[in-house]
């Protein structure tokens, strides 16, 4: 992207980012109020009452196996001061845990995301146990995908994805044959469209059959009529293998665009995916993807990584890493917006 192109956009996400502001340390609280919650419906937080050892806790849960996500848990929890260390024993901090609870209802960020936080209090705080004790879960795992159903239907999502179009260029993109990565249960078709005004053609991909199917039967207003994504001219579906042993079903050069917002880090093929990402776009094509960034390898592990982890994604991946996955594959003119937006070309 151009200098005055990069500014004309900065500028743009800026304005719009004021909706946002605050972002990355209200994701930080957030997810630790989430955590807290789960391991409050746990019994852990009353047991925390008195400060115990990682291993009292531990064993306080019961048969944990996976006692480095529950260090890394405890870690975060004490960086938002929901949790206390002295001399090695963690005691809560109710205060904190109280004043973050209470932004449920007041903090606009933390009301985008109560899907995810009534999620965890009624069912995906026995995902985290779950994974605590060394089980492995997926995002078609029931009580994730119906959580991430309601989630990805909100509004932050919807504004996310127009900022990640706004920076791949804007309203510039409509005519094109555009892959959306990881579509979801329907929600991200459905901003795509109206965002082009319908003036696209759109294979809509996820990894999951079930996942695919939701998305063919999600409906939409067109022309003051309510159809099915399935029954639109323009929009195609696709199964894509998330074990990343099979490509993609689409031939090569064959797509101008590779849309794909919050996907990425719940894979552990990131390069793979990238990898097709390169081989489907035609040359110059562009791919825009939002996944969070870590400035560098060894960085502190942050509270929505962990959340991520203990509800069954991989991880978050670091700027050289992503800047690695990319030229690997042939992509350059590399832009990383905010730590989480990502434009490529097609060299
Ligand atoms: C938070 S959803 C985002 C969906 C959609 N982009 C949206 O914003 O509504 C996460 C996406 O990652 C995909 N996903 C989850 N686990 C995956 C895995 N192991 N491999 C590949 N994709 C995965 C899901 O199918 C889903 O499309």
């Amino acid at each position: 992207m151009s200098l005055k192109g990069k500014i004309k956009v900065s500028l743009k996400l800026l304005r719009e980012l004021r909706k946002l502001s605050g972002i990355s340390k209200f994701t930080n609280m957030h997810s630790a109020l989430v955590l807290a919650i789960g391991l409050e419906k746990l019994g852990v937080i009353d047991f925390l009452e008195k400060p115990r050892s990682l291993e009292e806790v531990a064993n306080f849960i019961g048969d944990v196996k996976r006692l480095d996500f529950l260090s890394e848990l405890m870690e975060v929890l004490e960086r938002e001061k929901i949790l206390q260390k002295l001399d090695g024993h963690y005691k809560v901090n109710i205060d904190q845990l109280d004043k973050l609870k209470k932004k449920r209802t007041t903090n606009p960020y933390f009301i985008a995301f109560e899907p995810i936080t009534s999620g965890f209090e009624r069912v995906l705080y026995e995902v985290m146990r779950d994974v605590l004790r060394g089980a492995e879960f997926d995002f078609v795992s029931p009580e994730v995908a119906t959580v991430f159903y309601f989630q990805n239907a909100s509004p932050l999502y919807a504004l996310g994805r127009e900022l990640l179009l706004e920076l791949g260029g804007g309203k510039g993109l409509k005519g094109k044959r555009i892959l959306d990565l990881g579509c979801g249960f329907g929600a991200e078709p459905i901003t795509l469209l109206n965002y082009l005004d319908f003036d696209c053609h759109l294979i809509c991909a996820d990894f999951f059959p079930n996942v695919v199917d939701e998305c063919m039967h999600t409906t939409i207003e067109v022309d003051g009529q309510t159809k099915m994504l399935k029954d639109l001219e323009k929009v195609e579906f696709a199964v894509l293998d998330p074990s990343m042993r099979k490509p993609f079903p689409i031939p090569d050069e064959h797509v101008d665009l590779v849309f794909s917002f919050a996907l990425l880090h719940w894979s552990k093929y990131p390069d793979k995916i990238i990898s097709e990402c390169a081989r489907v776009l035609r040359k110059g094509g562009k791919l825009m993807m939002v996944t969070p960034v870590k400035k560098k390898e060894g960085s502190r592990i942050t509270a929505g990584e962990v959340l991520l982890k203990l509800e069954g994604g991989n991880r978050f991946y670091t700027r050289e890493e992503m800047e690695k996955f990319l030229t690997d594959a042939n992509m350059t003119d590399i832009t990383i917006f905010i730590s989480h937006m990502i434009v490529a070309k097609k060299g």
